[in-house]
């Protein structure tokens, strides 16, 4: 019988931006997947004795001195080898083909022509669609590979020599413009190395929770609990593993969405019995922010002031070694950009003090965001936290625009629910829209109501499409869902008389308004 492990295939890091998402393409094949650094040892690839290899992609060129290179001894295991982009051109550059700079690169959707389908491009029509990064292309194949296809400028943008059981493709089957990249991957993962669909959340929760007891033993361990999908899941995938040995702490700003507080308490204390600390921190919260209106100043203090009441919490677990991250995927490649300009200082409940001595555990590191929703399904948390939109750290905070009062913070909180409600219950494509919310201007404009003038806030709906947050579409919310929620918005919470859409992209503007 195989066991999960004899499945798994390894994915060799260059430096791509692309080797997570080449190993969650694996998975969605049900095959596990690890990525290691490039400069593995085939003596250790053969003792972990994977059912596969893939090279990633990476920055360099495999011309110049100091390009990172493979044991080339990893080509006579055996082992199902796949290269792409800079894989490929590492594959036909270490066995005897040549590699060329060209005269123009390729960045984006080409066109790819087949040649020939050979295993690895089975099933694939004559032209499709593929997506290339690349400068320099192999401009003739080592001996004995067999040319699958080509784009208007690498002449060799897939290859393979069945022999060897060596594939190779230039372009990128792991993003999604590349119109049969599912198929690449099939036919690579199933048909070539033969690797058994065995692979499922259920098998990732497992391997977690594994790896969770692993590192922690009988440790202590403590988790800052925000209510949002991430720090949730994290928590409740530890508390599988080492049940009693996990500490939660749930700091309750005052500056949650509507329920969200009570949805933490009862769902953790109640329903997973996990030992939760719940702090009610809302008056020192808005004491700390009385006068305040400047954003950046905002998020400061929130930050600050969070961290300061998670460590008197913390200090009261004495054993505690391990802290509990709800770190993702795109958080690791994100806070790995040094030279991005700062646009606004996020704050997460993740991002605590960096003075504190704990060792983190992040089991979601290698995860993205709706396979941590999976896992959140599976492991049984309820809809309201696993479905929950994105919410910033700092909390209803930056959406009440100018000083934030418990007053202004309640009529955003209120409008906030009117419209998660409305959008919940509307019948349209929600696939793409990222978040949807109110914002509270610092305004006030006349209007009438009965017979009488009144003279107050506007609330900005913000509701916008994106895949990943860092570039946005205002959303085209159908017109009856926008009169719905003005409509109640104006007659159910006191305080608001005019309800205005807010639409502007990402850039110029950003998502939330301060
Ligand atoms: P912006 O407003 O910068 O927001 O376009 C991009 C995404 O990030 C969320 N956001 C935050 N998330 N801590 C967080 O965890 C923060 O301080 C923070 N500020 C903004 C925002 O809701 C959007 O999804």
């Amino acid at each position: 019988m195989h066991t999960a492990r004899s499945s798994k295939v390894l994915v060799l890091d260059f430096g791509a931006q692309y080797a997570q998402l080449i190993a969650r393409r694996i998975r969605e094949h049900h095959v596990f997947s690890e990525i290691v650094a490039h400069d593995i040892t085939a003596e250790r690839i053969r003792e972990i004795n994977p059912r596969a290899i893939v090279l990633s992609g990476g920055p360099k060129s495999v011309n110049v001195e100091g390009a990172p290179r493979v044991d080339p001894a990893i080509y006579q295991l055996g082992i199902p080898v796949l290269g792409i982009c800079y894989g490929a051109q590492l594959v036909a550059s270490d066995l005897g083909g040549e590699v060329s700079r060209r005269p123009s690169g390729e960045y984006g959707r080409v066109e790819f022509t087949l040649v020939e389908r050979g295993d690895l491009a089975a099933g694939v029509p004559e032209t499709s669609p593929v997506w290339m990064s690349h400068f320099d292309a192999v401009t003739r194949l080592p001996e004995g590979f067999r040319l699958l296809g080509s784009t208007p400028d690498a002449p060799c943008a897939a290859f393979e020599d069945p022999e060897r059981q060596i594939y190779a493709t230039q372009f990128h089957p792991e993003v999604e413009h590349t119109e049969q990249g599912w198929k690449f991957f099939d036919n690579f993962l199933h048909r070539v190395a033969k690797a058994e669909p065995i692979w499922t959340n259920f098998s990732i929760i497992e391997e977690a929770i594994e790896s969770i007891r692993r590192q922690v033993g009988d440790a202590e361990v403590i988790c800052a609990l925000s209510g949002g999908v991430d720090s949730s899941v994290a928590a409740a995938l530890v508390h599988r593993a080492i049940g009693d040995q996990l500490h939660c702490v749930f700091v309750d700003t005052g500056l949650m969405r509507a329920g969200e507080a009570e949805t933490v308490e009862t769902t953790f204390t109640d329903q997973f019995g996990i030992d939760l600390l719940s702090i009610n921190a809302s008056e020192r919260f808005f004491s700390r922010l009385a006068g305040v209106t400047d954003p950046e100043a905002k998020r400061k203090i929130i930050g600050e002031h969070f961290i300061r009441i998670f460590e008197e919490a913390a200090a009261k677990y004495e054993n505690a070694k391990f802290l509990v991250q709800g770190t993702l995927y795109p958080d690791v490649i994100e806070s790995g950009t040094k030279t991005a300009a700062r646009i606004k200082s996020h704050h997460n409940v993740g991002g605590l003090p960096e003075d504190m001595e704990f060792e983190l555990v992040e089991p979601l590191r290698e995860l993205f965001k709706d396979e941590v929703r999976a896992i959140g399904e599976e492991l049984g948390l309820p809809e309201e936290i696993v479905w929950r939109q994105p919410f910033p750290g700092p909390g209803l905070a930056v959406r009440v625009v100018g000083e934030v009062t418990p007053d202004k913070v309640e009529i955003v909180r209120a409008a906030d629910r009117i419209v998660a409600e409305e959008v919940a219950k509307a019948s349209f494509d929600k696939r793409a829209l990222w978040q949807s919310f109110a914002v509270l201007a610092d305004i006030r404009s006349v209007g009438v109501m009965g017979d009488e003038r009144s003279y107050a806030y506007p609330i900005v709906l913000r509701a916008v499409e994106s895949s990943d947050a860092m570039t946005a579409d205002w959303a085209k919310l159908p017109y009856d869902l926008l009169e719905r929620i003005s409509s109640r918005i104006v007659a159910e919470v006191a305080g608001v008389n005019r309800v205005v859409y807010d639409i502007t992209s990402k850039p110029p503007a950003t998502i939330e308004w301060e």
